[in-house]
């Protein structure tokens, strides 16, 4: 994926003015969406390391399947759905892709900042600005980035330990009305010691989107699979299908 450079130049000489970071180092990975580099942190910021996420313009930008994570999204339902913004989205003019630019992003850094603030495993969010994302990297105890957990060899205690505590955060999200909606091994990095959940612009509100239960059991089944590989852990459709009725009884929290 292609970066402006000119867009890519500005958002670095911002965040430099800022005092954020010095540099910008190499590209960790070019996604379907995004490209994150990693950065130097300025000698006045508490991280030595950073991460900056920069989205692909809309024009480029390959989400699957858009129209269901956007049910119940935000933007949608501001002003009862009947703002222009709302509309022009609804209708897809050009009003409404330049609303869509940056919604992405902008939903990705507030569930970053809503996550961080409550405790969960996620990048501490930093700043952003115009479809970019500075946050915490996340990385080894010798520095280098951590990989995606889809390369980890776990001990069996490993996985069991591990799947427990993403279900536990994954309900802990969904006491925040928050479901991932893409986690698997590769949303989620593992240093050796500790992981991290990643890669949050496709979140969706369970009140507000009639796939919540099948996107739920989609994320839980995703780290089961990769988990069971290493040893036994909860039956995943029975961890997922307990939380969700937890959910409606107004259980979660
Ligand atoms: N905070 C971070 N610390 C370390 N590495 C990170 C961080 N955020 C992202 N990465 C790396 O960048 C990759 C892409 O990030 P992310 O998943 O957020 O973007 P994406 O465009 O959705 O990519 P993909 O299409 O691969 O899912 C991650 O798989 C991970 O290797
Ligand atoms: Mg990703």
């Amino acid at each position: 994926m292609s970066i402006d450079t000119r867009e890519l130049n500005l958002i670095v000489q911002t965040l430099v003015e800022h005092h954020l970071i010095d540099d910008l180092c190499e590209p960790i990975k070019s996604g379907k969406e995004a490209t994150v580099f990693r950065c130097s942190g300025h000698s006045d910021s508490s991280h030595r390391q950073l991460a900056l996420k920069i989205y692909r313009d809309q024009e480029h930008r390959s989400f699957k399947n858009d129209a269901l994570y956007r049910e119940g999204s935000a933007i949608y339902r501001i002003g009862g759905g009947k703002t222009r913004a709302a509309r022009a989205l609804r209708a897809g003019t050009r009003f409404g892709k330049r609303v869509q630019e940056g919604t992405w992003s902008a939903h990705e850094w507030s569930t970053l900042e809503l996550l961080y603030a409550n405790g969960l495993r996620v990048p501490e969010p930093v700043y952003t600005t115009d479809g970019a994302i500075l946050m915490e990297l996340f990385a080894c105890a010798d520095g280098s980035v951590a990989p995606p957990l889809a390369r980890a060899r776990l001990s069996s205690d490993e996985a069991q330990a591990l799947f427990a505590a993403l279900c536990d955060d994954v309900e802990r999200m969904l006491g925040l009305h928050l479901i991932h909606g893409d986690l698997s091994p590769y949303n989620i990095l593992w240093n050796g010691e500790s992981y991290c959940i990643i890669d949050f612009p496709q979140t969706i509100d369970p009140r507000f989107n009639r796939s919540a239960r099948q996107l739920l059991e989609r994320d839980i089944a995703n780290v089961g699979r990769f988990c069971a590989r290493f040893g036994t852990i909860e039956e995943p459709g029975v961890v997922a299908a307990e939380m969700w009725s937890r959910f409606q009884l107004g259980e979660v929290c």
